[in-house]
């Protein structure tokens, strides 16, 4: 059986990459339904139906764990797709945003915490709700501020292969600036949205000139080893799963869009060649 990734699009490919470095051994599969994306600017009814084609799809290929690499998925609709529409008995599905809020407290310094992620995934309220909890739970009395930005265009830029452009500068500034006059103390900034490492030199320079000019210098947090560090301990923790995986440490990558645009720009992505069959997802 194998493990199945699952993103709207080529995002999930930065979480698959740090999954392979650390788990090489098991078989995965990757679907990218890149002809839908982006997702974090739709309903929640549309976010749910797509994401659960996709773990339907996954589920028949034979995988017996599937990750949702997609925060956008995992905030609208990983809930209920565990609680109604599997049988855990027989499929497991995980989400991003729970691995990623448990390694915040150890990388914030004064609890100024900033998101950046989709429209879907800011409104869901997942990761303020998520981090509260955290903090709670730690009882240290740390005050906590999280601040979020919608960054609706991000994502179009990095599927449309315009990610590295100067065109994309003005809207890392502009949604940069937008989150730090709403928080100008934040040293920690989580990218919320797995496509958004491939902005992170853009995201990078636009932090250390804030710094240069007086302000706080902030810390990035991008998910893939964090979701491959907390795989790993999930499958420490779950024998039963970790015994029916096959290894033989292959992966299959599915789209539902054209196979030469996607091998063309995940080959970018992964750094490597990359070979793929296009699916159209049963609705
Ligand atoms: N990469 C996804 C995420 O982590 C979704 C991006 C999109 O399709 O809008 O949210």
């Amino acid at each position: 059986m194998k493990i199945g990734i699952f993103d709207s699009g080529y995002g999930g490919l930065t979480i698959l990459d740090k999954i392979r470095e650390r788990l090489p051994e098991f078989d995965y599969i990757y679907l990218g339904d890149n002809a839908r994306a982006p997702y974090g600017t739709r309903s929640f009814e549309v976010i749910y139906e797509y994401s659960l084609q996709a773990v339907r799809w996954l589920e028949q290929q034979g995988c017996r764990l599937i990750i949702l690499a997609c925060n956008t998925a995992s905030a609208k609709a990983l809930r209920t797709i565990q609680q109604r529409d599997i049988d855990p008995e027989r499929l497991r599905v995980l989400g991003v945003i729970r691995p990623t809020v448990e390694a915040v407290p150890a990388i914030m310094q004064t609890g100024h915490v900033g998101i950046l992620a989709t429209p879907a995934t800011v409104s869901s309220t997942s990761y303020v709700l998520e981090l509260e909890k955290i903090n709670a739970m730690r009882g240290d009395g740390k005050q906590l501020v999280v601040e979020q930005q919608a960054c609706p265009m991000w994502v179009p830029l990095i599927e449309s292969g315009e990610h590295m452009d100067r065109g994309a500068d003005f809207f890392v500034d502009k949604y940069l600036s937008e989150l730090y006059s709403k928080d100008p103390q934040i040293d920690t900034l989580v990218l919320g949205c797995t496509h958004y490492p491939l902005l992170i030199e853009k995201i990078q320079g636009w932090l250390t000139s804030y710094a240069l000019n007086g302000g706080i210098h902030a810390t990035p947090i991008c998910q893939g080893g964090i979701v491959a560090d907390s795989l790993s301990d999930y499958l420490r923790r779950h024998i039963d799963i970790e015994q029916a995986l096959s290894r033989n440490g292959t992966c299959r990558f599915v789209t539902t869009e054209s196979t030469t645009k996607f091998c063309d720009s995940a080959s970018l992505f992964l750094s490597t060649a990359v070979e793929a069959e296009h699916i159209e997802l049963p609705e």
